[in-house]
């Protein structure tokens, strides 16, 4: 199946914006192999818009030979000697959002085209569509090109939200957002958007909340002021958690060893691509400055989170969870091992309630293993 869980990657625009060549990518890949990250699930590597001359050759799409000198089944072959999978992007209007040729009108030969470049994974944007053209069902008209290749190719539907992309028009991810920028007030606004669009999540069909900002620092192409580390591991903490692909948009050259850490979390991994693929739900929230969710997971676990989002507070929040809002009454017996999913701490067992402060811009995300009564 493609895309059972959320897809996991490293995508060119969030750093590099047009300025991305062979070169470029090649070095993403041999990071994202070399440091760790393909073992923790990041597989994806994508080329974003700016790939193409800026006009079609004989009715096709070539990758500009001055950027691309080998072309892209040369990177794409590079990319999957490496145990990686390899990721383009067109749009389905007639220009990209960029303004370089796109897929209206040419989505069956332009499937083909990708499918013989061996790309895994398509970013269909929403760019300059054409006033007469039928865009309610333009992505359903990538699916089958899609599909009809035979190839295996993850769809990433990027319409911002409009005409409900999701699932039912044949994408494996739906970008629901307008663009992330590398600031809190950007991450914050996003998540509060999606708060309620997240319980359509199933295997097959991720609502992408946009690719990460994390360890940015305000270099590149949607960088802006940056964040705090705090920051940047909320970021993280909320995508993982609500179930949106994990696509880094970071120089993975230049990341720093803190941010590393947060890309490198393996309970918020674990959360994010557990086996039972459940969307989270929201159990509770105080207007826009906390937030408390759960989401069941395999093996009897259920993982909740508390995010606090009001920076400009001076004083810790209180934060906390009857187990009855989890369907656990005292009287089932039932009690909760917690280990906290960030820091791996084991916090002990409970029976009724767990509760805590975090601090402003912080996050506290737990697992719970639920024991049954004998
Ligand atoms: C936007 C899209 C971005 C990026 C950009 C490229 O529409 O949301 O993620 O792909 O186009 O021009």
């Amino acid at each position: 199946m493609i895309a059972k869980k959320p897809p996991m990657g490293w995508n060119s625009w969030n750093t590099f914006g047009d300025k991305i060549n062979e070169q470029l990518i090649k070095e993403m890949a041999d990071r994202i192999v070399e440091d760790g990250y393909r073992d923790l699930g990041y597989e994806y590597i994508i080329i974003d818009d700016c790939w193409s001359l800026r006009e079609r050759v004989d009715g096709k799409l070539v990758a500009d030979p001055a950027l691309f000198p080998n072309g892209m089944k040369a990177l794409s072959d590079y990319i999957h000697s490496k145990g990686l999978k390899f990721g383009m992007y067109s749009c389905a209007g007639t220009k990209t959002c960029a303004g370089y040729p796109s897929s209206y009108g040419h989505e069956f030969s332009d499937a083909k085209q990708f499918a013989e470049w061996g790309v895994d994974y398509l970013k269909y944007d929403f760019c300059n569509f054409p006033v007469s053209g039928d865009a309610k069902n333009a992505y359903l008209t990538m699916a089958m090109a899609l599909r009809s290749t035979g190839r295996d190719i993850l769809f990433a539907a990027c319409n911002w939200g409009m005409y409900d992309p999701s699932g039912s028009h044949g994408a494996h991810s739906y970008r629901s957002t307008g663009d992330i920028f590398d600031g809190p007030k950007s991450y914050k606004d996003l998540f509060i958007s999606q708060v309620e669009n997240v319980e359509n999540n199933a295997p097959g069909c991720w609502n992408d909340m946009d690719m990460l900002i994390v360890g940015m620092h305000g270099n590149g192409n949607v960088g802006i002021g940056g964040c705090s580390d705090l920051q940047y591991l909320q970021h993280f903490a909320m995508w993982a958690f609500l179930g949106s692909p994990l696509i880094i948009g970071a120089d993975l050259r230049k990341l720093d060893e803190a941010n590393k850490k947060i890309l490198f979390c393996k309970g918020l991994i674990e959360i994010n691509q557990d086996e039972e693929c459940r969307p989270p739900f929201l159990v509770d929230h105080d207007d826009t400055r906390k937030y408390t969710f759960a989401k069941l997971l395999s093996g009897n676990r259920i993982a909740i989170a508390f995010f606090n989002l009001a920076a400009e507070d001076q004083w810790t929040q209180n934060v906390g969870i009857c187990f009855d809002d989890l369907g656990i009454h005292s009287e089932s017996g039932i009690r909760l091992q917690l280990t906290d999913a960030i820091t791996g701490e084991d916090l002990g067992i409970y029976e009724d309630s767990y509760a805590t402060k975090i601090a402003p811009d912080e996050s506290k995300v737990i697992i719970a293993q639920l024991i049954f009564p004998e």
